[in-house]
């Protein structure tokens, strides 16, 4: 498979970082840096500065993500956001499963898995995030933790809807901890992420699914772990804060 027939895709996930107005500072910064990208770009940023974020991305290559969604489509569930509330102001990807709502939010595979169904549906593009823990490495039981991840995130997913999932491979040892998965660990669980898409579905759509990599990706290792095969992107927390980090990057994803 030639993998530039794949959309490269570089996502910053910004977390709980910026207000609204520093918000619209560092997109204003980005956007010239990034504007000959030869790969999609998005930041995901958080709910009060998803207005501002569009507003400011408007007319550029920036696409714009929030972190998280909820699966109904409104109703009793305080401090909880809608794909409806998302779709209105004009956001387009959503990060679901992030380590650290799986670890600090109670979010289990099956709220993941309704999370990404309610946001096909209203047309969002899902980042799904999956990723063993430093423990389940070490017990040699990644491909297991894995496979579950895959088959129940995506459980009753389509394969037409598959076409709006991109996947993110984001070992949690390595989020945040500056420990970078070495790019061939990163490429031997992408391209395990990938046999198992076409075993769920078929080879045309594993061929096809954007996985990224996530996890101390900055601007000093990016080169070499976008340089594998099956690793079509990013998912970037810390240096997606830093404008310059953020488009050196992306640079090295329009390669
Ligand atoms: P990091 O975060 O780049 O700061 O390790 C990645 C992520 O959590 O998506």
């Amino acid at each position: 498979m030639d993998k530039s027939k794949r959309k490269a895709i570089i996502a910053g996930n910004w977390k709980m970082n910026k207000t609204p107005s520093q918000a619209k500072e560092l997109l204003e910064a980005i956007k010239p840096l990034v504007a000959d990208a030869d790969c999609e770009v998005i930041a995901c940023v958080p709910y009060v500065d998803l207005a501002v974020a569009v507003e400011a991305t408007q007319g550029s290559n920036v696409k714009i993500g929030a972190e998280n969604v909820h699966w109904a489509e409104s109703g009793a569930f305080t401090g909880e956001i809608s794909t409806g509330m998302l779709k209105e102001i004009g956001v387009e990807y959503v990060v679901l499963g992030h380590s650290e709502r799986r670890q600090y939010f109670g979010e289990t595979d099956e709220t993941v898995n309704k999370r990404t169904k309610a946001a096909l549906a209203a047309g969002l593009k899902p980042i799904v995030c999956v990723g063993e823990l430093l423990w389940e490495r070490e017990c040699d039981i990644t491909e297991e933790v894995i496979a579950r991840q895959i088959k129940l995130d995506l459980w009753d997913v389509t394969e037409e809807e598959l076409k709006n999932v991109v996947i993110a491979y984001e070992p949690v040892w390595a989020i945040g901890t500056g420990k970078t998965a070495t790019a061939d660990q990163a490429e031997e669980v992408c391209a395990f992420i990938r046999a198992q898409i076409a075993k769920l579905y078929n080879q045309e759509a594993a061929d096809a699914v954007t996985i990224q990599y996530g996890g101390s990706m900055n601007d000093g290792n990016a080169d070499e772990l976008l340089g594998k095969v099956n690793v079509d992107g990013g998912l970037i927390g810390g240096a997606s804060l830093v404008a310059e980090k953020f488009a050196a990057i992306v640079k090295a994803a329009s390669k």
